[in-house]
């Protein structure tokens, strides 16, 4: 029997049944799409907090009980059994591969860390202190005139590709930025490397010397790489399908993306934490930010705290967390001050009733800026981070919608509020 339900416009009496979709997991959808043809309405949701955008096997969130999947499996046990390119190759194809799968996976996107030489000087164009993410916007936005004509985004097998190459070259090309921006050389990827282990030779050794990768570092990256591959419908992968669904170049769709991350709200948070931190610089001003962060005239908000879904810890942020304080005392520095600082203000934030009355838990954006500063990474590097882990979200994400039967052109409509129609003036 199809589950349905039914609405009722009171002006007029009229009814409509909408039918009930339900998934493997989580909150069931009332399939909309006939209710303009047959009631006359559109329903309205600024900000999507009743939405559903589409249906996906990718990633399922439970925020009530603080619950990430990837393709089904708990991102614990990710973060514990698994790596960045087995977590890629999960979220792009659905299953686990199996070690020969993986290695030809490995391979494939080896062969692509390389960029284009004249797109080497695209770097040039910026000043040295642009932001590495409005590089990253450009030159990403840019690949799209390089790679446009061997692109039939209707062909499955040059959408896998133009996945790949993304994938591929999102670390090279980040390392280009944060190279252009202190003056040095930019480095060529070394294909013996790790993913992690190629973006730290990529952006710390310098042609004058040998450089080997930490491989506490290597690990540690890694790890943040497989929390921030895939999310869901967050701000920014919703943007690569809204984008994506007009058939634009894939490559057009990821730089979309990387512009909707960047904000503070979204990806942008991890960079605003770390300078968020150094305001408050010590414990005994964290009160004052407190009462600012809950102070309805104050626009300053706790930076990693709070999500649209988690209303419960961010399971990813507790992975995180216990990363930083492994890499630290690894590192020697246990008693990083930011990192103390980090725990203090999360112990005082989780014991103010208005953060347990809002469900306001750290998010994945709190500790993540506190293992890029050990790894030596600069501040405003922090969402380019976030960035190329998230491209591999973005091509799953975008694949799964390309490769629907009935894919169709994104177009909300409006609550209309203007004027109404009048005469331009005799
Ligand atoms: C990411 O969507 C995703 O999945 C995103 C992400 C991913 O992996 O893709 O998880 C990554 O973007 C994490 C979020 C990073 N952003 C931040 O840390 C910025 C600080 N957080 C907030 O700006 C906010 O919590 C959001 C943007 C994350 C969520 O915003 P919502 O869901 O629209 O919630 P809201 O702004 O309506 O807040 C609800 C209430 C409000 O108070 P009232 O108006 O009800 O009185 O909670 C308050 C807010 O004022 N509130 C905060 C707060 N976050 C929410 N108050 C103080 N500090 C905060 N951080």
């Amino acid at each position: 029997m199809q589950r349905t339900v039914t609405i009722t416009d009171s002006a007029t009496g009229k009814t409509v049944e909408l039918p009930v979709r339900e998934g493997t997991a989580g909150p069931p959808v009332v399939d909309i799409a006939n209710l303009y043809r047959e009631l006359g309405m559109f329903t309205y949701d600024p900000g999507f907090l009743s939405t559903a955008s589409c249906a996906s096997q990718i990633a399922f969130i439970d925020g009530d009980e603080g619950i990430l999947l990837y393709r089904g499996y708990p991102i614990e046990q990710l973060a514990e059994k698994s790596n960045f390119l087995e977590v890629a190759c999960l979220l792009l194809y659905g299953e686990l591969p199996t070690a020969g799968q993986l290695r030809q996976f490995e391979e494939r996107i080896r062969h692509h860390t390389m960029i284009h030489e004249s797109l080497r000087d695209f770097f040039k164009g910026f000043y040295h202190d642009a932001h590495p993410m409005a590089t990253m916007v450009g030159v990403v936005g840019s690949l799209s005139a390089f790679y446009h004509d061997s692109l039939d985004i209707h062909n499955p097998e040059h959408r896998e590709t133009a996945a790949l190459r993304m994938i591929a070259k999102m670390p090279t090309i980040a390392a280009a930025s944060y190279k252009h921006s202190i003056g040095e050389p930019q480095i060529y990827p070394k294909n013996d490397l790790s993913y992690a282990g190629n973006l730290l030779h990529m952006m710390f050794s310098v042609p004058s010397e040998d450089y080997e990768v930490d491989p506490v570092a290597e690990k540690a990256l890694d790890l943040i790489f497989m929390m921030h591959a895939d999310h869901e419908q967050n701000a920014s992968t919703s943007t690569v399908r809204l984008a994506g669904s007009s058939q634009a170049n894939p490559f057009a769709c990821i730089a979309s993306g990387i512009a909707a991350l960047w904000g503070p709200a979204h990806g942008g948070a991890n960079e605003a934490v770390l300078n968020m931190l150094s305001e408050i610089g010590t414990a005994d001003n964290i009160p004052k930010y407190i009462a600012r962060a809950k102070d309805k005239q104050d626009p300053f908000r706790l930076m990693g705290f709070g999500h649209r879904v988690y209303k419960n810890y961010d399971p990813r942020a507790r992975i995180i967390r216990q990363a930083c304080h492994d890499l630290l005392a690894k590192l020697g520095a246990a008693n990083d001050p930011f990192f103390e600082l980090a725990l203090a203000l999360e112990e005082f934030a989780l014991k103010d009733d208005y953060f347990i009355e809002k469900k306001l838990y750290p998010n994945v954006d709190f500790y993540s800026g506190l293992i890029y500063k050990a790894l030596g990474i600069p501040t405003n590097m922090f969402t380019v981070m976030f960035a190329i882990a998230r491209t591999v979200g973005w091509v799953a994400q975008w694949m799964e919608m390309m490769a629907e039967p009935r894919q169709r052109i994104g177009r909300p409509r409006q609550l209309y509020v203007g004027k109404a129609q009048r005469d331009y003036p005799a």
